[in-house]
């Protein structure tokens, strides 16, 4: 229930924790097994990325959006590699080819349908954070051995800090 004392809080701890830390986050990476991610991409936040960088990569600011139950459709064949990273798997990043324009639906907070149709850094991000709903981290579009090595690493973090 979208409007739930439960579902309302876990999306302002979501907006609150990727705020300032990076341009989106799924429900599970925070161990709740929810539909729901969030992703807001801001000025500051790009400001080490130079003009010729944002507008290869297609990344501009936009408004945090959260999305409940999101569905994906990609739009057309155009696809695009790039270098990204995730906030669960910090200290490394991967080149990972995405679909460039997506169209993205699902209910807002407030009820709200979305339906919109994204291009660039935000269609990437959205995507990105559809995978965390299915467990599925960009680690897993490496070749396996690198994929091995790097899933090894984050255990044995995972058990250090445990
Ligand atoms: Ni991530």
């Amino acid at each position: 229930d979208i409007a739930s004392t439960e579902v309302q809080e876990l999306v302002s701890e979501m907006l609150r924790i990727v705020k300032g830390r990076g341009v989106g986050l799924a429900a599970p990476q925070i161990g709740v097994k929810k539909r729901i991610f969030v992703m807001e991409d801001t000025e500051e936040g790009m400001s080490d990325e130079s003009e010729e960088e944002r507008e290869r990569k297609k990344r501009y600011p936009f408004k945090a959006k959260v999305v409940i139950n999101p569905v994906l459709i990609p739009i057309g064949d155009a696809s695009a590699a790039f270098m990204e990273g995730c906030l669960s798997v910090q200290g490394y990043r991967a080149l990972v080819r995405r679909h460039l324009k997506v169209k993205l639906k699902g209910v807002a907070p407030d009820g709200k349908p979305i339906n919109v149709d994204l291009t660039g850094w935000p269609a990437r991000i959205a995507q990105h954070e559809m995978d965390h709903l299915q467990g599925k981290l960009f680690v897993d579009y490496l070749s396996p051995l690198k994929r091995q090595r790097i899933r090894q690493r984050l255990e044995k973090e995972q058990r250090r800090r445990a």
